[in-house]
């Protein structure tokens, strides 16, 4: 009888955490390469989208504090990622410290689990993506029909000369006094946009790391001096409308209507679960330590520097947003092209637009980087066929996972509507933050000797507090979303019962003996 709970030694871990030669992935990513696959993957729909429904449906100028809240939330499980990814820099992130800790059936299920934040995450926003791209285009007079341009099932109308989403203009319409009915409509029954998006984002990444991380960097550097330019000219704006602005911000917290999450307190929390998407990504940076030169010290300055810049702009983001434009005017999908608008600068839509586009490719290049290292390292493990753990010979990526996910991502993108996707990723994020929180409390509880750049402060406080304020984020998303998950994690079981369990190297005692449940982990590691 396999034993459920095994666990990989940390020895066998930490042996091919130093692993060299052509065989393993190419160590060229110093602290700030890092930090901006870190802003790379963070910044991207959530901000230049969801800021605005949320702020206008639940919280007012009050959306300040949601993203204060939702940036707390995420610091709790940064500490913890933070401690691990120092302690046990590998490619397979939360999956390899669920090893390491939990037990082999524990990280089968945070591995499978991930899939949702990062294979599921790149689809969501390669979706978002190809909404902006089309507008685009369109800006430029080329117009791509509609029947590409979504998921099966989703309608467009042809309003002011450009196909939008109706979901996406829904609200407009309905402000103008347009019945969609009399507008032309089309039915998209494939999101070929998001589908050559996650093909091209496939090719840079089986070219290379250090490539992708070049034009991530590119990105990233694009898309924040979009929001710093947003900042400039809506603080020089407010700056010079006091009154204007006050009036906006006037009530900051609007009374809630006597619905849960509509105004008040609740909408605060509400608005927070909401934005949370717009903080995913800064985890994703741990799936990268194999290829980080200093891991140890690297990957705490990474996932806690792009958290906390990207907080720091969110908050200042949303401050000026609610400045600049009425609460109630913001139920629009581009924001912060109408934040733009009213400080009276014409370009203001394009750049938003141009932002935007480069913010999500950049999400778009984490994500699937993220899921084809957890496939690497789950592969290296024996739970999922050899192929997923060959690297090129030539570029060092293991480019058959990569190319298995691009596929397999592109298609998601093309086929599932985003709202779908999108919570789907949230309730798995989630998930494995309490894992991973979890992790650290139940390593610290047995003691270890593991020598870690970082140490997670406040343990148990800062576990406790990302498992539960993460549990009350999942909590609240809806009744489908719980089934999917059951259904996706049922999924997984059949295959790690059929093949994963019995392909496991740990439970055939190729990495030295698997230590029995609930034994002492004090395995000493050189620095
Ligand atoms: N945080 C990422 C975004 O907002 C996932 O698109």
């Amino acid at each position: 009888m396999a034993n459920l709970l095994a666990k990989k030694p940390l020895s066998a871990i930490m042996g091919e955490a130093n692993e060299s030669g052509e065989h393993s992935l190419r160590r060229v990513l110093g602290p700030t390469n890092l930090i901006t696959l870190g802003i790379g993957a963070i910044i991207g729909t959530g901000i230049f989208v969801l800021t605005g429904p949320a702020t206008a449906e639940h919280a007012g100028p009050a959306i300040v504090l949601s993203f204060v809240l939702a940036a707390v939330a995420c610091v709790f499980a940064g500490l913890c990622y933070a401690e691990f990814a120092s302690m046990i820099p590998v490619a397979g992130s939360a999956y390899t410290y669920g090893y390491a800790t939990l037990g082999e059936i524990f990280a089968w299920i945070i591995g499978w689990d991930l899939i949702l934040e990062y294979a599921f995450g790149a689809a969501t926003v390669a979706s978002g993506w190809s909404g902006y791209v089309l507008s685009l285009l369109q800006d430029f007079g080329i117009r791509l029909s509609p029947r590409l341009a979504g998921a099966p099932g989703t309608e467009f109308v042809l309003w002011n000369g450009h196909w939008e989403k109706l979901s996406r203009v829904a609200k407009a319409l309905q402000v103008a006094h347009v019945d969609p009915g009399t507008l032309p409509t089309q039915t998209s029954a494939f999101n070929l946009v998001g589908f050559i998006g996650i093909a091209l984002v496939t090719i840079i990444l089986v070219i290379g790391i250090k490539e992708s991380a070049n034009f991530n960097s590119f990105i990233v550097v694009v898309k924040v001096c979009v929001l710093l330019i947003f900042l400039g000219l809506g603080a020089n704006y407010i700056f010079g409308h006091m009154t204007e602005a006050r009036a906006n911000w006037t009530p900051f917290l609007p009374a809630n209507t006597g619905e849960y999450g509509n105004f008040g307190w609740s909408g605060i929390a509400t608005a927070a679960g909401v934005i949370f998407f717009a903080y995913i990504g800064f985890d994703a940076v741990s799936t990268a330590a194999q290829e980080a030169k200093n891991p140890r010290r690297d990957m705490p300055i990474g996932i806690l520097g792009s958290l906390v810049i990207c907080t720091i702009l969110y908050i200042l983001v949303a401050a000026v947003l609610t400045g600049l434009v009425k609460y109630t005017n913001l139920d629009v999908p581009d924001p912060i092209a109408i934040g733009i608008d009213t400080t009276g600068v014409r370009w203001g839509s394009l750049l938003v637009k141009i932002g935007a586009i480069c913010g999500l490719s950049s999400t778009m290049v984490v994500m699937l980087l993220g899921q084809s290292r957890v496939f690497f390292s789950m592969s290296k493990d024996g739970l999922l066929p050899e192929w997923a753990s060959k690297v090129h010979p030539k570029f060092r990526t293991p480019y058959i996972s990569s190319i298995f996910v691009g596929i397999f991502v592109a298609f998601f993108a093309a086929l599932i509507p985003i709202g779908i996707l999108g919570e789907l990723v949230s309730i798995g994020t989630l998930l494995a933050f309490v894992i991973v929180c979890a992790g650290v409390w139940i390593l610290r509880r047995r003691g270890t000797d593991v020598p870690r750049a970082f140490v997670t402060p406040w343990v148990p406080f800062t576990p406790i507090m990302g498992m539960a304020v993460s549990l009350l984020m999942m909590y609240s998303l809806g009744l489908w979303t719980w089934v999917r998950l059951v259904v996706w994690l049922a999924i997984g079981m059949v295959i790690y019962f059929t093949y994963g369990q019995k392909h496991s190297r740990v439970q055939r005692g190729l990495t030295g003996p698997a230590i029995p449940p609930g034994s002492r982990m004090s395995e000493p590691v050189a620095k």
